[in-house]
């Protein structure tokens, strides 16, 4: 099945089934309160001022009943489906790179660069998304995905990598990379594989065309080929980010 790509006209009972699980869900939190971590709120409050706990209820500490639920072991495109945003600016970015004839390798960086800002945390994207694939994926393929971010700073003129426009409607005229930033490429420019990590900033640049559509399934083979899915699922293999998979999964899990 393809993800968001099909407008389907949703008869009524599934708008009245909907409502009932929205309920049920709100049933169920009346009972379990969710505390936030304090990343999720940081800077909307001071940290240092604590999480208030409440008193006399239970915290929840399974699965929260406001997500659809997960399968036993989940796949890449289980997250794709339950628990990522929309995905097309990846799917476009794959695209890109598998009409440019790139390596599989780099299709599929291209197709999971951005999965932390879809689906983890914004700060440190690339380091986040790296992270959760590693156990996975070619150690070129992560460390690519890794570096893309820092490399999305610095124009590369014989590559053809222009600092992008929308960095600077996003960030000002005056922004300047701080000096881990700095630091971080210059280590990268001199590593074997900078070009894999310099190809997905090139396919990154143009890949937001509101109307194209692309389906997953398009890199169902690439993924098949080039991500070990593990037999247990994401989450519940025991690898190095199996825990940052759980906590995609239920992410407002109290402990
Ligand atoms: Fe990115
Ligand atoms: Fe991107």
């Amino acid at each position: 099945m393809g993800l968001g790509d099909e407008k389907v006209e949703r008869p009524v009972d599934v708008v009245a089934e909907a409502d009932r699980l929205e309920a049920e869900a709100a049933a169920a939190l009346e009972e379990q309160v969710v505390v936030k971590s304090v990343l999720y709120v940081s800077g909307d409050r001071d940290p240092r001022a604590g999480v208030p706990m409440p008193r006399g209820r239970r915290l929840l500490q399974g699965d929260d009943p406001r997500l659809p639920a997960m399968p036993e072991a989940p796949t890449l495109a289980d997250f794709f489906a339950l628990r990522f945003g929309p995905p097309s600016h990846l799917l476009q970015s794959a695209r890109r790179a598998e009409k440019a004839g790139c390596d599989e390798k780099v299709v599929l960086a291209c197709l999971l660069h951005d999965i932390a800002v879809i689906g983890f945390i914004r700060a440190d994207h690339g380091f986040w998304a790296a992270q959760l694939v590693e156990p996975y994926v070619d150690p070129e393929v992560a460390w690519a995905i890794r570096m893309h971010q820092v490399l999305r700073f610095f124009p590369d003129d014989e590559a053809g990598y222009e600092y992008p426009q929308m960095y600077v409607d996003f960030f000002g005229e005056d922004f300047e990379p701080p000096r881990w930033l700095v630091a971080e490429h210059e280590r990268a420019r001199k590593h074997r594989w900078y070009m894999t990590a310099r190809q997905i900033t090139l396919n990154d640049e143009y890949s937001f065309d509101p109307n194209a559509v692309v389906s997953m399934d398009e890199f169902a083979d690439v993924i098949g080929r080039n991500f070990r899915q593990p037999r247990e699922g994401l989450g519940f293999d025991g690898s190095p980010s199996a825990h940052m998979w759980r906590t995609i999964i239920a992410p407002t899990r109290s402990l």
